[in-house]
């Protein structure tokens, strides 16, 4: 994974930054946005494309948003008509891509593109890995292993590197960058059949 340097302190620049190349990779984007929230990334993004947004909250704005669970929608919707699925979570998106994964249909030499924030070291303190990463990183539920968050980086990596690999599909390109407080982590992958 390539690392780039910040590019904005204020206005989360690397996350855009990532969009930008995200898009610039696929001929004709279709985006769903998994965690749509207030639309700072819509404006900068996505505005001039196909696009779907999902929120658990009810949002009324000039988007088209689905008031939903994205987990629910996701494990039912017809993934076949996006081909950039935004996961800009609080914590963990790695659910939400667990379930694209395995569901969406992918046709050789198609690019299909994530963009994923997420801050595993912060919730694996709190709450241990999420379940399903486990067999990935060749852990059973109620192993405890003392400070397993200071690896977050590394199980993270192992984590796509296996499930993409079980499922036939390679990473063609990927970005990573952190905010100041390296709390938090923003990640671009290009993947392909
Ligand atoms: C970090 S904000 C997203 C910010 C947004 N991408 C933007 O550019 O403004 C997270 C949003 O995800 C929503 N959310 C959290 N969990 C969700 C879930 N399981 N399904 C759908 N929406 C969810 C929250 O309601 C919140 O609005």
């Amino acid at each position: 994974m390539r690392k780039f340097n910040q590019v904005d302190n204020t206005d989360n620049g690397e996350k855009i930054e990532i969009r930008r190349r995200l898009l610039q990779a696929l001929p004709a984007p279709s985006v769903l946005e998994c965690f749509a929230g207030e639309g700072k990334i819509y404006q900068q993004c996505y505005r001039d494309l196909p696009y779907t947004g999902l929120d658990r909250k009810q949002i009324n704005d000039a988007r088209n948003i689905i008031a939903v669970d994205n987990r629910r929608y996701l494990r039912s919707a017809d993934l076949e008509q996006f081909n950039l699925f935004d996961l800009d979570a609080y914590g963990s998106p790695w659910h939400q891509f667990l379930i694209i994964i395995e569901r969406r249909t992918f046709t050789v030499g198609e690019p299909v593109a994530f963009a994923l924030t997420e801050g595993l070291d912060f919730k694996m303190r709190m709450s241990g890995l999420p379940s399903g990463m486990l067999k990935y990183v060749g852990l059973k539920r109620g192993m405890n292993i003392p400070m397993l968050h200071n690896h977050a980086d590394f199980i993270r990596s192992l984590f796509i590197t296996k499930l993409l690999r079980k499922t036939g599909l390679t990473t063609q390109q990927a970005w990573i960058a952190s905010n100041q407080r390296k709390t938090m982590r923003y990640i671009g992958l290009i993947v392909c059949k």
